[in-house]
């Protein structure tokens, strides 16, 4: 019989703790309650951040908002032709409360974000690859890539449209979601996109689209 309780507790345990890996951070529930216009009249680029930190919440909204699954469960947040969904989402975390930094990939299927690499690299990416000196004081970074042979399977030469107006979509729903946030954010086009690849360790036929440094203001 102890034997049989013993073996029923340990068991619990690994399933509690086998629910999802363990590079893998749980997401809190996005909060989805502001209204549109006034969130569009306040819209606009900030490059000035307090050092106040994000919370996970603050995270799990504005990944979704980027390219999260709706409540229907069959669409996301953003149209995508022929409902390919090309589009992954990155955050570089440096100032989030308890999340550890690093660069993680969004699942949205799992409402989660994956650790990719730890450590804080805002230097590599303010030294290397922006050279903006402003996205330091940022408290995350998003970035918005794409996989376009997804698209290209079916729409041949308009897939690099398709796939650019999806990333502008996703950018602007960021934005919107930072003003609902009380947050701060200002789409970042240039940077060197090959030294953008190496340190969000991106797939050989994955592309940058646009970084989003995002901070409390
Ligand atoms: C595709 C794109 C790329 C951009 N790249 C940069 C950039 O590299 N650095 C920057 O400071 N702002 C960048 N911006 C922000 C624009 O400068 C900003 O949207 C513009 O000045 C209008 O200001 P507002 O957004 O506050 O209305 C970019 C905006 C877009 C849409």
């Amino acid at each position: 019989m102890k034997k049989v309780v013993s073996f029923l507790i340990l068991f619990s345990i690994v399933l509690v703790f086998a629910e999802l890996p363990q590079t893998y951070i749980s997401l809190t529930e996005p909060a989805k309650y502001y209204s549109l216009s006034k969130l569009l009249d306040g819209r606009m680029s900030t490059r000035n951040f307090s050092n106040k930190p994000l919370t996970l919440t603050d995270v799990s909204t504005l990944l979704w908002s980027a390219d999260g699954i709706t409540a229907s469960g069959k669409h996301r947040t953003i149209p995508s032709a022929g409902a390919l969904h090309p589009l992954e989402i990155y955050i570089h975390i440096s100032n989030v409360k308890d999340v550890k930094p690093g660069v993680y990939r969004y699942s949205r299927e799992k409402n989660a974000i994956e650790l990719i690499s730890d450590g804080d690299k805002r230097q590599e990416i303010i030294g290397n690859a922006v050279r903006q000196e402003w996205i330091k004081e940022a408290s995350a970074l998003i970035l918005i890539t794409s996989v376009k042979s997804k698209t290209e399977s079916k729409y041949k030469e308009r897939s690099g449209k398709f796939v650019y107006l999806e990333g502008g979509a996703a950018m602007q729903n960021v934005y919107l979601m930072a003003e609902s946030l009380g947050l701060g954010t200002c789409a970042v086009g240039s940077f060197d996109e090959v030294k953008i690849k190496k340190i969000f360790s991106l797939k050989d036929n994955e592309e940058p689209i646009i970084l989003m440094p995002i901070g409390s203001i």
